[in-house]
């Protein structure tokens, strides 16, 4: 798929690894509609960045707490830049849990922004694709899901959801619309942690350094462009998953 020209949505794109997404398909030549919950100062900035690299773009707030909040941001998306044709379900909630205290409420909660919110996002995408356009859609997951954390629980669980839900929509919407996911490791602290934090875990894998948002970006890329990958989980992890 040639990006140039193209109007992609990426949610939770106005910070962080998301930020990294919305600039590297701008840089490759798509129009950005920059999704954002809490954060409108960043989603501006960025947006005035994707503009600086020659691309159109604008911001739109919706809080993907409730699934159905997809539909307007869809809608909104496309009447700002015109038909959307790359989706990046990026945007997460990252609570602590455990199997011991997991409450009914918090589990519902993280399925319903980790899990529910970019599959009916997807669901919608897809609807409002014009046929006569292929599209795709990158999911970003957690290497976690296969070797699960102890205290994220639900937040795993969800992840874990997204992996099956790669799968089962790059089945069902093939051959017009590819699915693929990026699975990362150890790429920024979490909000709230040092760098510390993340150099302690990244002693443990096999590249002993913490990613960054380059390789994530360069691997959502790939999955963008390459038309014969779909149904795809690539992990970004520096060999995490080997040891
Ligand atoms: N950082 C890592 O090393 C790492 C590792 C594994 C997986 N991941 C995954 O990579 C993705 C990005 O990670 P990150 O560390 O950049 O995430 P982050 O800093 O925790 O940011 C989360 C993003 O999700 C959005 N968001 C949070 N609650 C929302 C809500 N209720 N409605 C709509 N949007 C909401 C935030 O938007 P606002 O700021 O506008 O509120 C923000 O853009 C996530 O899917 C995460 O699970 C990251």
């Amino acid at each position: 798929m040639d990006i140039t020209g193209r109007n992609a949505l990426v949610t939770g794109g106005a910070t962080r690894v998301g930020k990294s997404l919305t600039l590297a398909l701008a840089e490759a030549g798509a129009d950005i509609f920059v999704h954002y919950n809490s954060s409108a100062g960043p989603a501006e900035e960025t947006a005035a960045e994707v503009e600086g690299l020659g691309r159109r773009s604008a911001i739109g707030s919706a809080n993907l707490s409730d699934p159905a909040a997809g539909e307007q941001l869809v809608a909104d998306a496309t009447e700002a830049l015109g038909p959307i044709s790359i989706l990046i379900n990026s945007a997460s909630g990252f609570p602590k849990d455990t199997l011991a205290d997991a409450t009914l409420e918090g589990f519902r909660a993280a399925l319903d922004l980790t899990l529910a919110s970019p599959i009916f996002l997807t669901q919608r995408f897809a609807a409002a694709l014009p046929d006569d356009m292929e599209g795709a859609v990158v999911n970003v997951t957690d290497v976690k899901t296969s070797r699960p954390y102890l205290d994220h629980f639900s937040y795993v669980i969800a992840k874990g959801g997204i992996d099956t839900f790669t799968r089962a929509a790059a089945r069902a919407l093939a051959p017009r619309i590819r699915v693929n996911a990026v699975a990362l490791g150890v790429i920024l602290p979490p909000p709230g942690e040092d760098d510390f934090y993340a150099e302690k875990l990244a002693a443990a894998i096999p590249m002993k350094r913490v990613g960054g948002t380059a390789p994530v970006a360069g691997a959502m890329l790939a999955l963008v462009e390459n038309d014969f990958i779909t149904g795809e989980i690539v992990r970004v992890d520096g060999g995490g998953h080997i040891v």
